[in-house]
């Protein structure tokens, strides 16, 4: 095993596996999983769903964070709801079968299953008839909102990303009133802080600060809206930094911050014939400082902390910065672009049929000059106090440059998200299990 595929952040087992509250991933779930994802209002599985009201109700399941999510709640033998909803091809239930059977291979153990609710957020009560709505008023306590959109850019409210982050979250909200559900735990970004430098603090949200793009302005007007709602007791609010792959195996599935620029290096490596390419450059081109540093977190350690927190109601009621403590600087960056892009990328032939010139190049990359600049801005100092306060014992894997690199390969292995990766066939932690037994 070469050092860019070793697997060994402390926190994990001498099997080098993940350790939720102190049980091996390995052990035994302490109940029989059914036989299929639940689905409502039809399927209503009676061994499923037999507690009363002690189910968490979970948004955004299908994406990133939300399969890590789904993973360590129901291994932490959390009842799990979650909403969801189909794509062209697959109804919500098929989508997250799909997601708890790729953790099933790669954990090489049965999961139970969480109960699925088809809905939209975008639809009033979230697209959810009255018998979900009733089952879900006798079932869940508790609401963690994941689901979000993550258009940068969009000011009209009826399109992206308001539609999901402002209207969706009040749609969630009002489910929540409806179903009498007074605990919310919402997942917001650190960038609500905007363009603000300095330290920022979990306990500050609208300081007058401006914003690099309207994502952000809608992260912070849905965060204005849950703590705004009266019929809540306690609102939690989590705000992970730029969200990058797993730190063991570099799975990721959305490619923003981190990768857009790593995809420029590629794009430019692949698609024209310059023979080699300088990450350390293009940073320059980009405008920013190489001693700037921007703050990627592991998608695996945010679901931690998160699992974690959603199972402690001492956690409640506060802001939790989820960041990391050692921002990647610029200069790095630059440096895992080049390396990376020379390591896994293949550069351009001259009879590539794909083939660009460089000034191809160069109008591309003025277009999107401002969304780059904006995922690449110089990050502020988050403070971390409530984080480290509840979570301190969770350590944030370190991202030195072979666990930067594992992300960068999976990227362009996967061609940034063209070839697929969420499904069970091809979740690549299947191989990292194969390499770590
Ligand atoms: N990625 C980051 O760098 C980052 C950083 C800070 C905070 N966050 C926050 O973390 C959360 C998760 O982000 P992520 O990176 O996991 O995003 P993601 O991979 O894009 O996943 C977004 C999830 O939201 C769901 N969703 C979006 N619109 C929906 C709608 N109208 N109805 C129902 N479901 C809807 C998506 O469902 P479909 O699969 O059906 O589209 C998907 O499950 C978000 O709240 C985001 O703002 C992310």
């Amino acid at each position: 095993m070469d050092s860019q595929t070793r697997i060994e952040p402390p926190k994990y087992t001498a099997t080098g596996l993940r350790t939720v509250h102190g049980l091996s991933i390995l052990d035994p779930i302490p109940y029989a999983p059914p036989a299929k994802v639940a689905c409502l209002p039809s399927s209503q599985d009676a061994t499923l769903i037999t507690a009363s009201r002690n189910t968490l109700l979970l948004t955004g399941v299908t994406g990133l964070l939300g399969s890590y999510l789904v993973r360590d709640l129901l291994l932490d033998g959390r009842g799990l709801a979650v909403v969801a909803r189909r794509d062209r091809k697959r109804s919500a239930a098929d989508r997250v079968e799909a997601i708890v059977r790729s953790w099933e291979d790669v954990l090489g153990r049965v999961l139970p299953r969480p109960v699925v609710i088809e809905g939209d957020l975008t639809r009033p009560d979230c697209g959810l008839d009255a018998a979900s709505l009733e089952w879900i008023a006798t079932h869940c306590d508790e609401v963690l909102h994941n689901a979000a959109s993550l258009t940068f850019r969009g000011t009209d409210p009826a399109c992206e990303p308001w539609r999901t982050n402002v209207q969706g979250t009040r749609h969630v909200l009002d489910v929540c009133r409806q179903a009498g559900i007074r605990h919310f735990h919402h997942v917001s970004t650190a960038y609500v802080c905007g363009l603000r430098d300095g330290t920022v603090r979990e306990d500050e949200l609208e300081v007058g600060q401006d914003f690099g793009n309207d994502y952000e302005r809608s992260k912070v007007a849905a965060e204005r809206l849950v703590r705004g709602a009266d019929h809540l007791d306690t609102v939690t609010v989590f705000r992970p930094s730029i969200i990058v792959g797993d730190s063991r195996t570099g799975f990721t599935s959305t490619y923003h911050g981190l990768f857009a620029v790593l995809r420029l290096g590629h794009t430019l490596l692949t698609r024209v014939l310059i023979g080699s390419t300088s990450g350390p450059a293009l940073v320059a081109l980009l405008g920013v400082g190489a001693d700037d540093g921007k703050n990627f977190v592991p998608v695996d350690w945010v679901s931690d902390v998160v699992s974690h927190a959603v199972q402690s109601p001492a956690a409640r009621g506060r802001t939790y910065h989820l960041t990391h403590p050692n921002p990647v600087p610029m200069d790095t960056i630059g440096r895992l672009v080049q390396q990376a892009v020379e390591t896994y990328s293949r550069a351009a032939q001259a009879d590539d049929p794909d083939l660009c010139d460089e000034r191809w190049f160069a109008d591309t990359m003025r277009e999107q000059l401002d969304i780059y600049r904006s995922y690449l801005r110089n990050d502020p100092t988050f403070d971390r106090t409530n984080t480290l306060a509840i979570a301190g014992h969770l350590p944030c894997p370190d991202l030195d440059m072979p666990t930067l690199m594992r992300m960068a390969r999976f990227a362009i292995e996967h061609d940034f998200g063209r070839r697929p990766v969420a499904t069970v066939e091809s979740r690549p932690a299947r191989g990292a299990t194969a390499v770590l037994s």
